[in-house]
């Protein structure tokens, strides 16, 4: 597919950047049908829920139409729902009726390595657990994957755990993939078959991103060439396949009902929509909720739609989302003009460099050319991002200009982007030349000792859902990655690109999304009882923080900083919750007490009726939405489980931004046992000024051998309220 219109779908497609679009056209007409996600919550604790129970639910609301044959998926094996074609008016009926917690449209949403683990240091001889390493099962949720890729050989592999329960549809699996869906109820689909395999090349990269094999003398045609492997090179991979030419919110919401079901210790989703959506109207959300309670967690991208602010997109506390980050590898190509004179710009070019240069020339846009104009030549055209017209006009290469320049995309031919700022003296050259002539050369890796730095597209915080709890919550390589690809794929995604490759560079919050998957993995094959949210805790408070003098947004952009998978597996302590908890802080939110009881399943009461704050949740970093130029004051109570050493000593330290006044009480903690838990109080104190201004602090609990880090970070408007 052919790129359209610069940036979104730019990121999009070029990068297969999972992201959305919303594409939901709300029936216009009375009996237009669409697909609507009818929301249950909770499977009952008694006795089951059958395709019958949804069928006769739908009779009772269709007008005069069959149920069986607007159904378009039953959900009971990890939760209660149905998807339906249904008119608006039936939609209406149904959300007015008993039992139900929502009902929305189902959205079409997008999908949003091997150097960036040394960066991490996180060396292929770190430290493992085999043994348990490989009973934790990844789920991927994705576009499917390339299951000979080398990636995914299951050579000296051990038999597949005995708690899996899940199935292998379409695909031959082995001990490495053990599972194998896929979920395709309406959306139409270009692939060539109907199958988990994929034909994109996203999943395949996700899945050798989290967890795939250590492979040798890996590059993309000898860039970025070295050792290809996943953090967790023992993990077993089972692939649902959500994403086709889209990925129906419906589809994925089957998907999380049988990884759920299946037995997946991580799900790994690199998908998402373009904004933020309240937690029961969004699939993932919905999905992961229900994951969680079953121990289950949900490692999803924060989105490419940054670098405004509000535009993280997958925001519930209940999953762990990340943002991307670059790594010491930043990847370069040269634009040589006949006066010598060598522009640095950036794109993935892996066509040789040419002995000989070809005339250069200048268009406007890079639309609407024709052969007569452009065969043969290097066409400077501006601000663009889509070379399908000069590439289908036989051009020999392409310069552009642009902004955010800190990542690199591929293309069908020899074309690369240069700084907006070098516009003059491009055209200067052009116009004052009798022949002009450039020659564009092929990529080359250097050491960018800056990073790590957040991706301009990374979605930035906050999270337009709930202020106060922080999203993203961590940062990870997500800029030129190289990982398995799908060699029935175009490498750069443009139709008429007939290279085809097992190993690809491509960038988004998608390739940072398995590395925190696999970190989790590395983690949890440490501690196999360990609770989602303890895992969570354990990431986050161990990641290294970032340079602040780099990132005007600070924890916005990059949460509580560069995931750190070896210090995670010894956190010292770890802020836990549970289910129990987040139904508290739901309630805190102001869903109401049928409602809750409907997600939970539980004789859940909420205890204020008053609405409160998510401050209260036991989450491992602090965030305060405040007014403009007010004074205020924030505290949050916090309670910290000792996973470290018994008989151990942990002393606070403060450091935070002049504006705040930042307090803990009391700021000494001792614990005798293991699994003991003490509770302290962070008081934040101050006033901003200006609207977007944001200021942020850091508690750091440290016993002299752990260091337990939780940044706090006070912000106020955004641009959406
Ligand atoms: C990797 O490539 C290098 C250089 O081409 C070669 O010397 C080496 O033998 C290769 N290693 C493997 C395991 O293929
Ligand atoms: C290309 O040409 C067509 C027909 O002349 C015109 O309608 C269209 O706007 C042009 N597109 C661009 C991007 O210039
Ligand atoms: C591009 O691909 C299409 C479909 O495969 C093909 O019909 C067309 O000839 C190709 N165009 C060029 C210029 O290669
Ligand atoms: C330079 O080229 C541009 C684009 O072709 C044209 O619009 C402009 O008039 C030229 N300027 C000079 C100084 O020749
Ligand atoms: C942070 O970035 C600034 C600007 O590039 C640099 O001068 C400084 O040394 C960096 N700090 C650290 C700790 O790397
Ligand atoms: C609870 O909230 C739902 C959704 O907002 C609403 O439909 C329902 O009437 C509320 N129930 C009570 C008891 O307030």
């Amino acid at each position: 597919m052919a790129p359209k219109s610069y940036p979104l779908w730019l990121l999009v497609s070029l990068t297969t950047i999972v992201f959305i679009s919303l594409c939901a056209s709300f029936a216009e007409a009375n009996e237009e049908r669409q697909v609507y996600i009818v929301y249950m919550g909770h499977l009952p604790s008694e006795g089951y829920i059958t395709e019958s129970h949804h069928l006769n639910l739908l009779d009772q609301v269709l007008d005069g139409s069959s149920a069986r044959e607007n159904l378009v998926y039953s959900y009971r094996r990890s939760f209660n729902g149905l998807a339906a074609k249904l008119t608006k008016q039936e939609k209406e009926k149904l959300a007015g009726m008993e039992g139900i917690v929502s009902v929305f449209p189902s959205k079409n949403l997008k999908p949003h390595t091997t150097r960036s683990w040394d960066f991490l240091r996180f060396p292929e001889t770190v430290r493992r657990n085999p043994a348990l390493e490989s009973d934790v099962i990844i789920g991927m949720l994705d576009t499917g994957i390339w299951p000979e890729s080398k990636s995914f050989s299951d050579e000296g592999v051990g038999p597949r755990p005995s708690k899996w329960k899940g199935a292998c549809i379409s695909l031959k699996c082995n001990n490495k993939i053990i599972g194998a869906r896929y979920y395709h109820s309406l959306s139409e689909s270009s692939d060539s078959e109907d199958s988990a395999r994929d034909f994109d090349g996203h999943g395949t990269h996700t899945a050798s991103t989290a967890a795939g094999r250590s492979v040798q003398n890996t590059s993309l045609y000898g860039l970025a060439g070295g050792t290809a492997r996943g953090a967790a090179p023992s993990a077993r991979i089972a692939v649902y396949k959500i994403c086709w030419e889209v990925c129906g919110e419906h589809d994925i919401l089957a998907a999380f009902n049988d990884a759920v079901a299946d037995g997946v210790d991580i799900i790994s989703i690199s998908v998402g929509s373009y904004a933020a959506e309240d937690y029961f109207n969004d699939v993932i959300a919905i999905g992961a909720f229900h994951a969680m309670r079953k121990g289950i967690l949900v490692s999803a991208s924060g989105g490419n739609n940054g670098p405004d602010r509000g535009t993280v997109s997958n925001v519930a506390p209940w999953m762990l989302v990340s943002a991307a980050s670059s790594t010491d590898r930043h990847i370069i190509d040269k634009l040589v003009m006949g006066n010598r004179r060598t522009i640095v710009g950036t794109s993935i070019n892996t066509f040789p460099t040419e002995k000989r240069s070809y005339p250069f020339i200048s268009a406007e846009t890079c639309y609407n050319l024709t052969q007569d104009m452009v065969k043969g030549k290097i066409v400077f055209c501006g601000t663009s991002a889509d070379v399908s017209g000069p590439f289908l006009a036989g051009a020999e290469g392409v310069v552009m200009l642009g902004t955010d320049i800190d990542f690199a995309f591929s293309y069908p031919l020899p074309a690369l982007t240069v700084s907006s700022s070098e516009r003059s003296s491009l055209i200067e050259y052009i116009n004052k030349t009798r022949n002009p002539v450039a020659n564009i050369h092929k990529s080359e890796a250097v050491f960018d000792s800056t990073a790590p730095v957040i991706a301009s597209f990374s979605s930035r915080g906050p999270n337009i859902i709930t202020p106060d709890i922080l999203k993203p919550d961590i940062s990870a390589p997500g800029i030129n990655i190289l990982a398995g690809w799908s060699p029935e794929a175009s490498m750069s995604e443009y139709d008429n690109d007939t290279r085809s490759v097992m190993y690809n560079i491509v960038s988004g919050t998608s390739m940072a999304c398995p590395h925190v998957t696999g970190a989790a993995a590395y983690v949890k094959s440490f501690h196999p009882k360990w609770s989602p949210a303890a895992i969570m805790s354990a990431l986050v408070t161990t990641a290294s923080p970032m340079n602040l003098s780099l990132h005007q947004d600070a924890e916005l952009a990059y949460g509580a900083g560069q995931v750190n998978p070896r210090k995670a597996v010894n956190p010292g302590l770890v802020y836990d919750a549970t289910a129990q908890d987040y139904i508290k802080m739901l309630c805190d939110q102001g869903y109401n007490v049928s409602m809750i009881r409907r997600i939970s399943g539980e004789k859940s009461s909420c205890s204020k009726s008053k609405k409160g704050s998510a401050r209260g949740l036991n989450y491992p970093t602090m965030a305060l939405f405040v007014k403009l130029d007010k004074p205020f004051i924030g505290k949050f109570l916090r309670t910290v489980t000792n996973v470290g050493k018994e008989d151990s000593k942990y002393t606070a330290r403060i450091s935070s931004d002049p504006k705040l006044k930042v307090t803990v009480e009391p700021n000494q903690l001792s614990f005798r046992k293991l699994h003991e838990n003490q509770k302290f109080v962070v008081t934040v104190s101050g006033r901003l000024h200006g609207m977007n201004s944001l200021a942020s602090a850091s508690v750091i609990w440290s016993d002299g051998k752990h260091s337990v880090r939780s940044p706090i970070i006070v912000h106020t408007k955004n641009k959406e309220q």
